[in-house]
């Protein structure tokens, strides 16, 4: 103890144990230097906070001046999508409600249905029969569930690809094959406002043509809402092999051909080959700028089909202008063992009414996937050897070292883009092309780029 402590005059008076007041001392000040301490080391861990804080801007300030990728585009950028229609989207089974009201008993039975056509169109498909969407329940379970999520995905997707893809004449036509309950048209109509005054004429095929009739009724409703009132369209019912009077500007295929292949027991490269000549069948041989869009579920075989397609298309004088940001040979496509090319977005934001009816048929799901490719005619512009553009085709891999990496598909090949900054599925990226050659990575072949 600092200090001798004695009793006071006035507290001999009292009587006061002169033991006992120096244990209460001794206490007091224990508890004092206690707290003093805690205080102490209370203020160093805030100081050793900020500057841990502070190290760690000054680093991240340091990596995004040496990210030198520019960001080109998304795929799957929200905000791209036009408000009107994401209002249509979000509340889209009002609209199905009041082209194709379902009683308290059909609405009851509707996740069954749901679930029972899910399984129809993935595991056991072998049981399908190809008229399913003749039969009443099938087709009601499509509309109200199916077509809705099919919308959300393409809706996106036709959102952010290229302006230029979808700058036509005013006066044109747009042929959609396998269109069902016309998913195509109505997330054309909804995704791209620029279409909606010009005068499409639409010739949308199937084999059902009660999906078609119940298509156009809720595509009537849909271009109600959004007051347009332009396009013409023509039901067609026939398939893959049926022709049309007038040749197209666009040909467009949507979550079809993988069904037609479910019995084929042809290779994939003579199914891909056969399917690409019927697409191109539909446009006139002299449009310079006629376009095709085929778009299939996100599974390994869809995505093998549609890299097949690519290179057809290639052969016959399109290039692909989306997601391949190139015309060589394709770095993802999907055979045994390799990398297979599809694009996954988070589905947080999708309609909670409809994830809502996801969870009641036991398919709630947290990512909404798909392969596809979008050609054009044309010829494929020299790529400027001073970049390499590339598209992000990968959620984040960690890597030994605290790295995270993408798989990325470039004209240079499959590569693994090393970076510190978050990166999404469907990005289109363009760096700086590295002075020194790329090494491998053992595991994928794939080259690393550091970004
Ligand atoms: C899964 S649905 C896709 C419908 C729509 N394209 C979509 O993305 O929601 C497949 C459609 O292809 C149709 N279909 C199946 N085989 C066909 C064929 N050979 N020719 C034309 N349509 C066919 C079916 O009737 C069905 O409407």
């Amino acid at each position: 103890m600092a200090n001798k402590i004695e009793l006071k005059w006035y507290e001999k008076k009292q009587g006061i144990n002169l033991k006992k007041k120096i244990s209460a001392e001794q206490k007091k000040q224990d508890a004092d230097e206690k707290q003093r301490r805690k205080l102490e080391e209370k203020n160093n861990s805030e100081k050793q906070l900020k500057q841990k804080k502070e190290k760690i801007e000054r680093i991240q300030k340091q990596q995004k001046k040496n990210f030198t990728a520019e960001r080109i585009s998304s795929l799957y950028d929200p905000t791209g999508i036009p408000r009107d229609a994401a209002a249509i989207i979000e509340k889209f089974d009002d609209i199905v409600s009041s082209t194709h009201p379902l009683n308290s008993k059909q609405r009851a039975l509707l996740p069954q249905q749901i679930s029972a056509l899910s399984h129809n169109l993935t595991d056991q498909r072998g049981d399908r029969r190809m008229g399913y969407m003749n039969e009443t329940t099938a087709l009601s379970a499509y509309v109200h569930y199916f077509l809705w999520w099919n919308l959300v995905r393409l809706v996106k997707l036709f959102s952010n690809l290229d302006k230029s893809f979808f700058d036509f004449k005013d006066d044109c036509i747009f042929v959609d094959i396998g269109s069902g309950p016309l998913t195509v048209p109505i997330a054309l109509l909804l995704a791209r406002p620029e279409l909606r005054k010009k005068n499409v004429t639409f010739y949308c095929i199937d084999i059902s043509q009660q999906a078609l009739s119940f298509g156009e009724d809720i595509f009537l409703s849909v271009a109600a809402r959004l007051e347009t009132t332009t396009w013409k369209i023509i039901r067609v019912k026939g398939t893959l092999d049926t022709s049309v009077k007038d040749k197209a500007d666009l040909v467009t295929c949507a979550n079809m051909l993988n069904e037609l292949h479910d019995d084929a027991d042809m290779p994939p490269d003579f199914l891909a080959k056969k399917n690409t000549d019927r697409l191109v069948s539909f446009v006139d041989s002299k449009n310079a700028k006629a376009r095709i869009l085929s778009i299939e579920p996100g599974d390994p075989r869809s995505a093998r089909l549609v890299s097949l397609m690519r290179d057809a298309f290639i052969r016959k004088n399109f290039i692909p202008v989306a997601p391949c940001c190139h015309s060589e040979t394709c770095p993802m496509d999907g055979k045994k063992g390799g990398k297979w090319c599809n694009f996954a977005f988070a589905v947080d934001n999708a309609p909670a009414d409809l994830k809502r009816i996801s969870e009641k048929a036991n398919l709630a799901k947290e990512r909404a996937v798909l392969s596809f490719v979008a050609v054009e005619r044309g010829e494929q512009k020299e790529e400027n050897p001073s970049f390499i553009t590339m598209r992000i085709a990968s959620d984040p891999i960690r890597l030994p070292g605290h790295r995270t990496g993408y798989y990325a598909c470039s004209s240079k090949g499959l590569l693994l883009a090393v970076t510190n900054q978050k990166l999404f599925s469907g990005e289109k990226i363009k760096v700086p092309a590295p002075r020194k050659p790329m090494p491998k990575d053992t595991k994928s072949g794939a080259l690393i780029i550091d970004l």
